[in-house]
């Protein structure tokens, strides 16, 4: 099967969904900021120390280390900051977005503060969202809208297409 790459917006429930995905099919599952903590150590940390463009280094790096078969890789909601990292799943795997609505994300995430650009005003959080939502829009092979479901029945409807 080819890699599957969940992309979506911060609290999209990407990590959760692909969690279930990597019980469901039995097969290995990566999450690049995971990846990133293990070899580098916080993410907050990372931005108050070294700063995003850094930050988004390692999440390429992580990236590009991750095999066009039999994976599901959860990402984190910037990677389709930089145009290699969009360039690389579309030619390694299958994307899937994850599609949830703002008001759905601010609910989740509350003040959450392990995420720093969730850190931001109201509207610098929309004004994020509403210009990754038309990256993500492109970038996907196949969308699932996911306002009122549960991780299960996303999971559900993203075994049935593949
Ligand atoms: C980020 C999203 C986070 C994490 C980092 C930056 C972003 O991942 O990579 O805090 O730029 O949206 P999640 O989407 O898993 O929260």
């Amino acid at each position: 099967m080819k890699t599957l790459y969940l992309i979506g917006f911060m609290g999209s429930g990407k990590s959760t969904v692909g969690e279930l995905l990597h019980y469901d099919l039995g097969i290995s599952y990566l999450d690049t900021d995971q990846m990133v903590v293990e070899k580098y150590g916080e993410i907050a940390a990372i931005f108050q120390q070294e700063g995003e463009d850094k930050f988004r280094d390692y999440e390429t790096e992580m990236l590009t280390k991750t095999s066009p078969e039999n994976y599901i890789v959860s990402t984190g909601g910037g990677i389709v900051e930089r145009e290699e990292n969009m360039a690389f799943m579309k030619n390694n795997g299958r994307i899937i977005y994850l599609d949830t609505s703002f008001a759905q994300i601010a609910d989740r995430l509350g003040n959450d503060p392990s995420r720093p650009l969730w850190r931001k005003n109201q509207k610098d959080k929309q004004k994020l969202y509403q210009r990754r939502a038309k990256w993500y829009r492109q970038l996907a092979d196949f969308t699932v809208m996911t306002d009122q479901k549960s991780p299960e029945d996303i999971a559900g409807e993203i075994l049935k297409i593949l």
